[in-house]
């Protein structure tokens, strides 16, 4: 008999699960409308079940002026302090699900830029998360944000002050270090706090290795999820009967055998119930 082996970190980080948690528990316990600041995940059944049990998706705080008072809950990628004190002004109770590993980088920020040091982010400019992070240094710090290498040659900074580093929580590890070393090698006097997250890493480094054992291996995640291509990109290098579904009904589960060890994992928006789903009818034909 086959065997099937479902990875320990697919779908959802820690981050995401107690965000979407927060919100489903918000339905059942808090008597007032919802709001989520942002759409919660990148994944357009939850957003769309949540809409069903009422929750609203406010995208502009300027909008809360026409909403009835209620419960705003904060994504996992978090805010700025500004926006924090607008959504209070407005009266709206906060249930504050970013991620802990944002909110630590809020924290470091807040704490060098009150030290007067400037502040580096290293990360994508438009990204919520790094507009959020850019939000907790006060106005004496300067904020730029570096992107590339690039970016970190053209870096200069002549206020002599010191400069405190941190990262966006996806951001890729070898280039966070490449793009530090070269505002090293300009002489200032930084303090590097690497504030990258494990959960992308871990889920592919586990995805290899379900893989490298597996006869057939199903990647589940939304088509345009990058995250998700780049797992079955790494599935496929280790097994060639890789499959890329974003919903049970897309698999064709007549390609396993009962003696096949199968292998299944998930892109960082992939819903528990789907992988449930899959696992289920892949358990039928073992
Ligand atoms: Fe997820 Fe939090 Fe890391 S949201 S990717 S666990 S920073």
């Amino acid at each position: 008999m086959g065997e099937l082996t479902i990875a320990k970190s697919a779908g959802f980080c820690f981050g995401v699960t107690r965000a979407v948690n927060m919100v489903y528990e918000a339905i059942e316990e808090e008597n007032a409308p919802i709001y989520t600041y942002g759409p919660i995940i990148h994944n357009d059944e939850v957003v769309k079940d949540m809409k069903k049990k009422g929750v609203t998706v406010i995208d502009d705080l300027d909008e809360l002026a026409a909403h009835k008072k209620g419960v705003m809950i904060i994504r996992s990628h978090g805010i700025s302090k500004a926006e924090f004190d607008k959504i209070e002004k407005f009266g709206f109770k906060i249930l504050n699900a970013t991620c802990p590993f944002v909110s630590k980088i809020h924290r470091y920020v807040e704490e060098y830029s009150n030290k007067d040091y400037d502040i580096i982010i290293i990360g994508s400019p438009k990204h919520p998360e790094v507009c959020g992070i850019r939000g907790w240094a006060s106005d004496k710090s300067r904020v730029t944000i570096i992107n590339s290498i690039e970016d970190a040659q053209k870096f200069s900074d002549n206020s002599g002050k010191k400069l405190c580093i941190v990262s966006q929580t996806t951001f890729n590890y070898n280039k966070f270090q490449d793009i530090v070393e070269i505002i090293d090698e300009k002489g200032y006097d930084i303090t590097v706090l690497n504030t990258i997250c494990n959960a992308t890493e871990v889920r592919q480094t586990e995805a290899k290795k379900v893989a490298h054992g597996a006869d057939v291996m199903i990647v589940i995640g939304d088509r345009n999820s990058s995250n998700t291509q780049k797992l079955f990109e790494i599935c496929k290098n280790e097994c060639k009967n890789t499959y890329y579904i974003q919903t049970s009904d897309e698999m064709d589960y007549s390609k396993i055998g009962s003696n096949n060890n199968v292998g299944i994992t998930a892109g960082a928006s992939t819903p528990n119930n789907i992988i449930e789903e899959v696992s289920k009818n892949v358990r039928n034909e073992l």
